[in-house]
């Protein structure tokens, strides 16, 4: 979904100084020059070439930019519809297409706008399956003209209702089922993993920050349990097969106090800003009832899809901020590792690493990883190094004489522990992926067009198109995830080659796209990349030659991108994951047919402010609904291959 405002008016170094010192250099210029990136400027000259071995073959045709209201993919490729907002999760009440379900209904449903999700296989003879499996799948936020038969108006306890029973998790029981010559992933119907986690569902808060003064409510005296989760974007999954929903753009949901305190207004919680109106039913997300409420929000918060009864647990020593995802890899030594965006323009790049070790012997101790460890921030240096700097109470000025009282403290504004330790500001990171060979991470920056001082690591002002950024941890070893410094480079500039300004030209081998988002690396090695151009650009003016948002498949080793699909009209693409054979591509249609300002007329879904809006997924009418699809080869191979 769309970025909120600047929040961070700290003054972190923008790299000026260090930019004047690196203009000089004849061999950064000449590389500027060979790029045709005029006055942008870019760090160094770049990691080491990744082997010939580590190259990813891309086996299909690139297909081209389409503004049509259809999924389009590559020829010999299959496509299926397996769950769309409404779909019942088990046995439950069918979808009605004039979103007359009630409360009650919706929380038996699928969610709104799914995000990110992920195949969890069940195993058999000692071996995942690629038939058969749950799948977790994020439900980011609401549209209430979409969501009810007369959409806002008349704004009520059971609208409230319903709109927090829409967001949240849906827990799926999914397999390939063959009839025939009818080969089609299913839900299995009834289903006992079958699970809504929804806004009101009571889940555990662990780590430094549970218990502590600042998370206490009136409904919650121990400050230790909280009712829900919201704005859950990407995710992350634990090698205990566990997965990691991310609560991103939760200021939304508060309405704020005409004077917020510095705190509420670094994390964009102010009066009349609430995007919704739950606080008119719901007296916690009324800052002046319950100013502590939206302490709780802000986690990452794991849930076990295997165990259908287990309470989900926030993770407070993961931080507080708009958490986009949560990548988790291993260390050579085991200790966990998880990379984690905060998506907002300016906001920074984190990463958790748990003070134990994972003892694959006793997966049962895995969540107890998330709750005792060290957050970093990064801070990108320009001769192309960078630093994980702790966020740890007594070190890098984060004590009592700079306003930090404790590690929860450090933990529950995490946006001023990062202001404070000078991390660099960033172009609204997204998603993080790991290299399955060579531990080499990437992260998409999706844009920033409010960017007017530049530095290495964001080198374009008007930053419209976005970039991905990757790094190599310690001494360029995947066994290093752990260490504190890093080597960096820009592995793609996004940008239109056509675009008058050069700057904006990008540097992209292969095929054109803009505002990277979802990222994913596939057990070959292949980059994924889905694109989320806003409602507000997509398919105007100097985005025009993008198309509708798409899906895209790199060669890190080579840095050649193709198109593998491009969405409905007014969607963005996101919620990459496979079966474990790779030959089943899940991904997520969100809010197809957004319009300008996210919103429908409730009486004609289907007319936007601009252009008709999306029929998707029926396409013969109805209520665009966000949808997961799956896509197959027709030959039943891997799936890019
Ligand atoms: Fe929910 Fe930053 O995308
Ligand atoms: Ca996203
Ligand atoms: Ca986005």
């Amino acid at each position: 979904m769309d970025d909120d405002p600047v929040s961070n008016d700290s003054p972190n170094p923008h790299f000026e100084q260090l930019l004047t010192a690196l203009a000089p250099h004849a061999q950064i210029r000449r590389r500027l020059l060979q790029l045709g990136l005029g006055s942008v400027v870019l760090p160094f000259l770049g990691l080491p070439a990744l082997a010939a071995a580590d190259r990813s073959e891309i086996g299909f045709r690139a297909i081209a930019a389409s503004t049509e209201d259809l999924v389009r993919v590559p020829e010999a490729y299959i496509l299926q519809v397996l769950y769309a907002w409404g779909d019942p999760i088990s046995n439950g009440p069918a979808f009605r297409s004039d979103a007359g379900n009630s409360a009650a209904e919706q929380a038996e449903q699928a969610g709104m706008h799914h995000d990110g999700m992920h195949f969890f296989p069940f195993v058999s003879h000692g071996q995942p399956s690629s038939t058969h499996g749950l799948l977790c799948v994020n439900h980011e936020y609401t549209d209430e003209n979409l969501l009810h038969p007369d959409g806002g108006a008349n704004w009520s306890e059971a609208k409230t209702l319903k709109s927090q029973n829409a967001h949240g998790v849906s827990v799926i029981e999914i397999e390939l089922t063959s009839r025939c010559k009818d080969v089609r992933w299913q839900l299995v119907r009834p289903s006992t993993y079958a699970r809504r986690i929804t806004a009101r569902t009571p889940m555990r808060i662990d780590g430094p920050a549970a218990g502590t003064a600042a998370m206490r409510t009136r409904d919650d005296a121990g400050g230790q349990r909280v009712a829900g989760t919201l704005a859950n974007c990407a995710m992350g999954v634990t090698p205990w097969g566990t997965y990691l929903t991310c609560e991103e753009h939760f200021n939304a949901y508060f309405n704020g106090l005409d004077q917020p305190t510095p705190t509420q207004k670094r994390y964009g919680i102010r009066a009349r800003s609430a995007g919704y109106r739950w606080h008119e039913h719901d007296r916690r997300f009324d800052v002046a009832s319950e100013p502590n409420e939206a302490n709780r929000f802000g986690w990452v918060v794991e849930i076990d899809p295997w165990n259908p009864g287990s309470e989900p647990v926030k993770h407070t020593a993961l931080g507080r901020f708009k958490h986009e995802g949560a990548m988790l890899t291993l260390a050579g030594d085991g200790r966990v590792v998880v990379y984690m965006g905060d998506d907002e323009a300016f906001e920074y790049l984190y990463k958790y690493v748990s003070r134990d070790r994972f003892d694959a012997g006793k997966p049962g101790g895995g969540a107890a990883l998330l709750a005792l460890g060290t957050l970093y921030v990064a801070r990108f240096a320009a001769d192309g190094r960078g630093q994980w700097i702790a966020l740890q109470h007594g070190q890098n000025g984060l004590d009592a004489a700079h306003g930090f009282a404790d590690q929860a403290d450090v933990l529950i504004h995490t946006r001023q522990a990062a202001d404070r330790v000078g991390a660099t500001k960033m172009d609204r990171p997204e998603w993080v992926a790991v290299h399955p060979r060579t531990g080499e991470v990437y992260c998409s920056l999706t844009n920033n067009r409010q960017r007017s001082a530049v530095d290495p690591a964001n080198p374009r002002a008007d930053n419209s198109f976005g970039h991905i950024i990757r790094w190599r941890e310690g001494d360029g070893q995947g066994a290093a995830a752990a260490a504190t410094s890093f080597a960096w480079d820009i592995f793609v500039l996004c940008g239109d080659p056509q675009h008058p300004d050069p700057d904006k030209r990008g540097n992209i081998r292969g095929d054109a796209f803009a505002s990277p988002d979802g990222l994913w690396f596939d057990p070959d090695g292949r980059l994924w990349i889905a694109t989320d151009i806003s409602g507000s650009a997509v398919n105007r003016g100097d985005h025009e030659r993008f198309g509708n948002n798409q899906l895209l498949v790199a060669d890190v080793a080579s840095g050649e991108i193709r198109r593998f699909l491009t969405g409905p009209r007014g969607c963005e693409i996101t919620g990459l994951t496979a079966s474990p054979d790779g030959c089943n591509l899940f991904i997520n249609v969100q809010h197809p047919g957004e319009v300008v300002g996210g919103r429908f007329a409730p009486a004609k879904p289907l007319t936007g402010a601009v252009w008709p809006a999306s029929q998707f997924p029926e396409l013969t009418g109805g209520r665009p609904r966000s949808a997961t699809m799956v896509i197959r080869r027709q030959d039943g191979g891997i799936v890019g291959c």
